[in-house]
C-alpha cells in the first residue's frame, strides 16, 4: 500500500498556490490506485506546538543530567516521525514567508530531526530510516530567487529544507516552484502575468508527472 504523507503550511485558505500543487500531486497519487493512500496533514489549520524542551532534540541517552522534557511532547514526536518513517513518499507545501519557511513548518521539522533515530550523530551504528525515500518541495514564491537574480540568495525555506532532509536525514529531494505568484494581485506588468501563469501550469504538470513517477 504506496503512502503519501502530504504537508501543507499555507496560511492561505482561499488562494494558496502551494495548496493547489500539492492537491494536483495527492490526486493524481490516489488516482493511481486504490491501494494509492495519502496522510494528510496540515500543520496551519491543526499547528503543533513548539518544542518547549531542547532535550526533544536528542534521545534521553545524550540529554542533560536531570532533563524531562515533556512526555506529552515526547509522544507527539514519536508519533510524527513513525507517520514520516511509514511513508513512501513526503510532499511539502512550502510557501516564502519571510525568506524562510512557515513556523509551522519549521515547528514539524524541530520534531522529526532526532540524530540518532531519523539522522545519524554519534554511533555509527546509527540509522538512517529515510535514505533514499523522495520528499517533494512545493515551493511558492511572490517574488523570484532564480539563479543569476540579484535575490538568488535570499531563499532561505529551501536551502535549510535541503539540509535536513537530504543531508541529515539521507532522503533524495527535488523541488517544484512557482515564482511571482502576487504578481496578477498587484498588477505587474502582463509578461510578468504571463510568466507566472505559465510557471503555474509547469508545476501542476510537475507535480501531477511526479505523483506517477513516484507512486
Ligand atoms: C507572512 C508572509 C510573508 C511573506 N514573505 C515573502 C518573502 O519573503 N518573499 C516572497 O517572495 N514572498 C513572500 N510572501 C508571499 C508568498 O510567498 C506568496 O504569496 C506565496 O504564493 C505563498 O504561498 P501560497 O500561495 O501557497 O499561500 C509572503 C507572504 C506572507 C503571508
Amino acid at each position: 500500500m504506496p503512502i503519501l504523507l502530504q504537508l501543507d503550511s499555507s496560511a492561505d485558505l482561499v488562494t494558496s498556490r502551494s495548496r493547489a500543487i500539492t492537491a494536483t500531486f495527492a490526486d493524481t497519487w490516489r488516482g493511481l490506485s486504490n491501494e494509492h493512500t495519502v496522510v494528510h496533514r496540515d500543520l496551519h489549520r491543526e499547528p503543533l506546538s513548539h518544542l518547549t524542551d531542547a532535550a526533544l532534540h536528542f534521545p534521553a541517552r545524550l540529554r542533560p543530567e536531570g532533563a524531562r522534557p515533556s512526555a506529552e511532547q515526547e509522544k507527539l514526536q514519536q508519533l510524527l516521525i513513525a507517520e514520516l518513517v511509514a511513508a513512501d513518499v513526503l510532499l511539502i507545501g512550502v510557501p516564502l514567508y519571510n525568506y524562510s519557511m512557515p513556523s509551522t513548518l519549521k515547528a514539524w521539522i524541530d520534531y522529526i530531526h532526532l540524530p540518532t533515530v531519523t539522522a545519524p550523530f554519534d554511533d555509527p551504528t546509527s540509522q538512517q530510516p529515510l535514505a533514499g525515500r523522495p520528499a517533494v518541495l512545493v515551493s511558492t514564491r511572490g517574488a523570484v530567487y532564480d539563479p543569476g537574480t540579484s535575490t538568488e540568495f535570499d531563499d532561505h525555506a529551501l536551502p535549510a529544507l535541503t539540509l535536513i532532509l537530504a543531508n541529515a536525514l539521507g532522503m533524495t529531494v527535488e523541488t517544484i516552484v512557482a515564482t511571482r505568484t502576487l504578481s496578477e494581485r498587484f498588477g505587474a506588468p502582463a509578461d510578468e502575468v504571463d510568466t507566472q501563469h505559465e510557471e503555474l501550469a509547469a508545476a501542476h504538470e510537475s507535480a501531477a508527472r511526479a505523483a506517477r513517477r513516484l507512486g
